[in-house]
């Protein structure tokens, strides 16, 4: 049995193999490949885009979906997570999908269940699910010859298990990281790091842009400290349309956007951003895990 805890745990084939999978899918119309099958989701942290396209994932394969709602579950009685998901696993779920903010917490959890674990995202350390969407979207943009693309990752590195999951697994596959970030969000990287952008901007190929994560900041700041960090860090880091100029570069963002921070909204609107594509083919993607996982094909 297979678990998705981080990028790591697919093979580049498979990870092709899986998009092959991922591109029958991208229409995201119903079969039944996964009738009868049952998936719980389990979200300690808040979700948009991952948690409901996972759900839809589910569905459009024809699977049954329980979503534990955390907030009045007996978590909040004293139960640990590790109870909670061996209680799960007691009902024969087919897989169990999971959002923590503690690292490493669903690899912790394999020795409890009898079905896969796919990562949802835990603290800063891996959203294996985001980096693949991520990976097959650029991939499907570049009709797959991205070897030796230069894809500038922007923002709060330092917190963002967007950022490491896509730092594993990209350069498998030949692109070229740069990060670029403010000192207070530089992590040790063997890639080039820059605070600057424009120093940058002519080679690339790929803008991946990052929100920042005050809630996994350790520091506090008062409203009008935060005001003003945000008012510096965005006239840096904001990609607006005069940053792009005409340049042929591929806008991406895991979401949730912080408009006119991340990404100003004259660029959300431009046919180079991608944001919406990603979120579809993440869709997919996440059907071609949950097909991969559960029936082991
Ligand atoms: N990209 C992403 O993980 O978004 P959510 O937090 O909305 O799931």
């Amino acid at each position: 049995m297979k678990h998705l805890i981080t990028t790591s745990d697919f093979s580049n084939d498979e990870i092709l193999k899986l998009f092959n999978d991922a591109k029958l899918f991208l229409d995201l119309s119903s079969n039944k490949l996964l009738e009868g099958k049952l998936i719980v989701t389990l979200f300690f942290e808040n979700s948009t885009r991952t948690r409901s396209s996972f759900e839809i994932a589910a569905k459009r394969l024809g699977a049954d979906v329980v979503n534990l709602e955390v907030q009045t579950s007996s978590t909040k009685k004293g139960e640990t997570v590790e109870d909670t998901v061996a209680n799960l696993n007691a009902m024969k779920p087919d897989a169990i999908i999971i959002r923590h903010s503690e690292c490493g917490l669903p690899n912790s959890l394999k020795s409890y269940v009898n079905c896969p674990i796919l990562n949802a995202g835990d603290g800063k350390n891996a959203h294996p699910t985001q980096a693949l969407l991520d990976l097959f979207t650029i991939m499907e943009h570049f009709n797959y010859d991205v070897k030796d693309k230069n894809i500038a990752i922007v923002g709060d590195i330092f917190n963002s298990r967007v950022a490491s999951s896509n730092l594993e697994l990209l350069p498998r596959f030949g692109l070229k990281p740069i990060l670029v970030t403010p000192k207070e969000f530089r992590v040790v990287s063997q890639y080039k790091t820059v605070k600057n952008i424009n120093k940058v901007i002519d080679k690339l190929d790929v803008i991946m842009s990052l929100r920042v994560q005050h809630e996994r900041h350790t520091f506090t700041l008062s409203d009008d400290e935060l005001e003003e960090n945000t008012k510096k860090y965005s006239k840096k880091y904001c990609i607006t349309k005069k940053m792009m100029g005409s340049r042929d570069i591929l806008l991406m963002h895991p979401g949730p956007v912080n408009r006119n921070i991340d990404i100003s909204d004259e660029m959300l609107e431009d046919p180079r951003s991608k944001v919406l594509e990603q979120v579809r083919n993440g869709v997919a993607v996440r059907m071609a895990c949950l097909k991969k996982l559960i029936l082991n094909q």
